[in-house]
């Protein structure tokens, strides 16, 4: 682990300890859970249910399955803390998360690379692109990318949320960019 991996990850501690304060009675889904780092610093003691296709790091709480297969059969609609901690692309996932929601009070954590593949590929996920019509390669499209992701975001919610607070942050090696959202419910 490289020093900057070590600040990213203090960041996303300390940006995950912050926001769940917002939230009294907490209830975790901690959609790429991994070995817990997660887990072990900000989660531990609270409802928690955590999800990976690769490895778990409590057999107890966690599921070792695909995170849109659980999504998508089971119900997670009282969940208020939900953590996408993703290595690739959260976005399609985000979606579905976000279509089955219904609790007032809700924390969402993002690790996303879109920014990277924007500038190594020139394009992006599918889901964003959908979003934004973005149909061919476009050159230095990642100087969008804070414009494209908070377009993604205010679509998918505006019917069910508003934001109270959101905070971004692209990562020291400007791989990853970290996007934490507490949201109430509109109703
Ligand atoms: C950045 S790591 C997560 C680290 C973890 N949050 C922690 O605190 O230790 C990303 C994780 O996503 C998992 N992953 C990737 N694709 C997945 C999928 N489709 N469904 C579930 N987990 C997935 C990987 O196995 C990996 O453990």
């Amino acid at each position: 682990m490289s020093p900057n991996d070590i600040t990213n990850t203090k960041y996303k501690i300390e940006i995950r300890k912050r926001f769940i304060k917002y939230i009294d009675k907490k209830r975790v889904l901690d959609l790429y859970c991994g070995f817990g780092k997660m887990y072990n610093n900000c989660y531990k003691g609270l409802e928690y249910v955590g999800i990976d296709s690769d490895k778990i790091h409590n057999a107890d709480l966690c599921y070792l399955e695909d995170n849109k297969e659980f999504v998508n059969k089971n119900n997670i609609e009282n969940y208020n803390i939900i953590d996408l901690d993703s290595d690739d692309d959260p976005w399609g996932l985000f979606d579905i998360v976000l279509r089955k929601l219904k609790e007032k009070k809700v924390v969402i954590f993002i690790t996303d690379n879109n920014y990277q593949k924007m500038k190594n590929s020139y394009s992006c996920s599918t889901s964003l692109k959908k979003t934004d019509n973005i149909k061919f390669e476009i050159p230095l499209l990642f100087r969008f990318y804070k414009k494209i992701v908070g377009t993604h975001i205010a679509k998918k919610i505006r019917d069910k949320y508003i934001i109270k607070e959101a905070k971004y942050l692209l990562s020291n090696n400007k791989k990853k960019t970290y996007i934490s959202l507490y949201m109430e419910s509109k109703q």
